[in-house]
């Protein structure tokens, strides 16, 4: 494959590659997919407004997230399992995140270990998590992230119970025992009802978990944590409040609560509330370079890419995910380079309008 393939044939290589329901678990998302297909489609009606003659001989896309430089602002989102779509699993991943010189965010959910994938490249890594019933599994994760050069910890909170995903309980998906945890918890769930992976969520998560509990993930690690899963501004203000260092946009692909918005309808709403104060970052339906400019200019500081890196996985393993991250970063250099934005920090939000800024200018 070239630089030049679009994301959409990185989907089709992975469609041909993996067993049904694999491919199904990453593809899908929850219920009717309404929130599924509106995150990619609602990036269409977003319009870019070029500047002209601007010099663009030179385009530099890097940029500082949580105070670590990156090649562009592009991000590998936490997303589980990948050994069910390569066989060298999330350490493919994190070498190709290492090669771009992208973050990577390892999934709490991963089917190689923290230590496997933090020994296997220098990639600069985040740790996500979700809240046990067992707290102290999670602590023990947090803890063996933080001693193994993880620098951040991502605390996903739209998830306190699994979302309907309906391809998922049809075919009878069946969850791998997760590495993480061997020898702590079995994560092999008999389920007769459909997907044990809701079966075996239902069973583990905290669903009592609440804003206090930023307290407690405080108390038990140095390392700054950010929230994933902020839709609203009522929640962005909460987050800061309680002292989050960073609030990432998500509806964590479509994949929870359906009829949630589209993510980038909402990104501009949380980026006001926040103020500045500390940074937003954004996930859903990305699969443009063009994408991630609107988000930039809506005021992310960077965006996570979750299933197209799994396509990228699944077609051709780290040489995949590789060019799924090229293809994006080329896409996007070409973006700025039309939009007369040299450096992320030229794209403003005066290079986009948004649907809400053409009906305000019919009122
Ligand atoms: C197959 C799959 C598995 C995922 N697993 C996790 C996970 O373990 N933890 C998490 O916080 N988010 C998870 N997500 C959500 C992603 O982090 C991210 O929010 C989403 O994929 C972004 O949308 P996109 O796929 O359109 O880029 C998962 C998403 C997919 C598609």
């Amino acid at each position: 494959m070239t630089a030049e393939q679009h994301i959409s044939e990185f989907q089709e290589l992975a469609r041909l590659a993996l067993p049904k329901m694999y491919y199904d678990f990453y593809t899908g998302g929850a219920e009717d997919q309404h929130t599924f297909e509106e995150n990619v489609k609602a990036f269409r009606n977003i319009i870019i407004r070029p500047r002209i003659l601007m010099d663009i001989r030179r385009i530099d896309m890097s940029t500082t997230i949580m105070g670590y430089s990156t090649s562009s602002p592009i991000m590998v989102a936490p997303t589980a399992m990948h050994k069910l779509a390569h066989r060298e699993g999330e350490i493919a991943t994190a070498r190709a995140s290492a090669t771009s010189n992208v973050i990577m965010v390892l999934s709490f959910n991963s089917t190689c270990t923290v230590e496997e994938v933090a020994s296997s490249c220098n990639a600069v890594r985040f740790f996500q998590i979700y809240v046990y019933k067992k707290r102290d599994i999670s602590a023990l994760m947090v803890q063996r992230a933080e001693r193994n050069g993880y620098k951040a910890i991502i605390l996903t909170v739209d998830t306190p119970r699994l979302g309907r995903r309906e391809a998922d309980i049809k075919n009878k998906m069946i969850s791998p025992q997760l590495k993480n945890f061997e020898g702590l918890i079995s994560t092999e769930v008999v389920s007769d009802k459909g997907s044990n992976i809701e079966a075996l969520a239902y069973k583990i998560l905290d669903d009592s978990l609440c804003w206090k509990d930023i307290g407690w993930l405080k108390s038990i690690t140095n390392l700054p944590i950010l929230v994933k899963g902020i839709l609203t501004q009522e929640d962005a203000l909460r987050a800061l409040e309680v002292g989050v260092s960073g609030i990432i946009v998500s509806n964590h692909g479509a994949r929870q609560l359906d009829y949630t918005p589209a993510t980038i309808t909402v990104l501009e709403e949380v980026v006001v509330a926040v103020q500045g104060k500390i940074p937003v970052l954004f996930d859903g339906g990305v699969r443009r370079g063009s994408d991630i400019f609107k988000a930039l200019a809506l005021g992310a500081q960077a965006v996570m890419i979750g299933r197209p890196v799994i396509y990228g996985l699944a077609a051709e393993g780290e040489n995949g995910v590789r060019q799924v991250i090229d293809t994006l970063k080329d896409e996007l250099e070409q973006t700025m380079a039309l939009s007369g934005c040299c450096t992320v920090k030229d794209i403003s939000r005066s290079h986009v309008r948004t649907e809400q800024d053409r009906l305000h200018c019919r009122l």
